[in-house]
């Protein structure tokens, strides 16, 4: 059975001065342990896409099922990780004390969660910074943090929001292979909102275009280059230049179709 699965999603945004149809009628479902990354031009719904995925935001018309449950409030086995996390992490709390926060939310007791806290550190590769405070870190530990705090209570799908966009190429390559890594070891479900195409074709087993709004799928785009993919490697064989070439050309379409439309 699918993890995720959306039926004949629709989100219009709906106030005194204007209308906008965010998603038009979105389809698709999400095997377990796949890595599934979502491209599509700007302003397309894919923010929207997933704060209804994550149960912030109601459909207007459409069904989000998890585990075939009908999503209506936030999904207990699913952790989120937005754009910015400048924002998203407290900065008058320790790296620890961030990572800790849903933990106490959720009840778990104060050993366990010590425990829970360490090891999410450690896959991060940032035990040596538990007791630093956000804003003495770079933005690509920054943004290892917010990984943190949503792998620490072992979610079962893990949903990112662009969340590379605002770190430096170099940081961003060893940021993606933290992921790579975090998916196998820990056996998450992922789905990857990029703007970057490369981006894409590099984590995902899976590809989904996305048209502009009103939002459908306009390609969805197996992607079968063999694990474990390396930056130096994967990103020169001829099968991922073909891919980025298709889902490129998908794009391109999608922003046409805008233009004319
Ligand atoms: N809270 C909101 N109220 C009204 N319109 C919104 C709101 N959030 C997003 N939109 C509009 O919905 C469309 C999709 O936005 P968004 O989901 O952020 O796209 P993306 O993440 O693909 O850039 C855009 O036209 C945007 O202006
Ligand atoms: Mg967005």
């Amino acid at each position: 059975m699918a993890v995720v699965s959306v039926e004949h999603l629709n989100k219009v945004y709906e106030s005194r001065e204007r209308r906008v149809e965010a998603i038009g009628d979105l389809n698709f479902e999400v095997r377990p342990g796949d890595f599934t990354c979502i491209v599509g031009p700007s302003g397309a719904g894919k923010t929207t896409l997933l704060k209804c995925l994550a149960g912030l935001l109601a459909p207007t018309r459409g069904t989000v099922r998890i585990n075939g449950r009908p999503v209506t409030t936030p999904p207990e086995e699913m952790a989120i990780v937005f754009q910015e996390y400048g924002r998203s992490l407290f900065p008058w709390k320790t790296v620890r004390e961030n990572v800790e926060l849903p933990l106490r939310e959720r009840g778990v007791p104060k050993d366990e969660r010590r425990r829970m806290v360490d090891t999410a550190l450690e896959a991060v590769a940032l035990s040596h910074a538990a007791d630093s405070y956000p804003w003495q870190l770079s933005g690509g530990m920054q943004q290892r943090v917010a990984i943190a705090r949503a792998v620490a209570y072992q979610p079962k799908v893990m949903v990112l929001d662009e969340p590379f966009a605002a770190v430096d190429a170099q940081t961003r390559a060893d940021l993606e292979d933290l992921m790579l890594r975090l998916w196998t070891e820990l056996d998450l479900t992922v789905i990857f909102v990029t703007h970057d195409i490369d981006e894409a074709v590099y984590l995902g087993q899976r590809v989904l275009v996305l048209s502009s709004s009103p939002t459908r799928v306009m390609d969805d785009v197996p992607v079968d280059i063999p694990s474990p993919r390396t930056q130096a490697q994967t990103r020169v064989e001829p099968e991922f230049a073909a891919l980025r070439t298709r889902v490129y050309s998908g794009i391109q379409a999608a922003k046409g179709r805008a233009t004319n439309a």
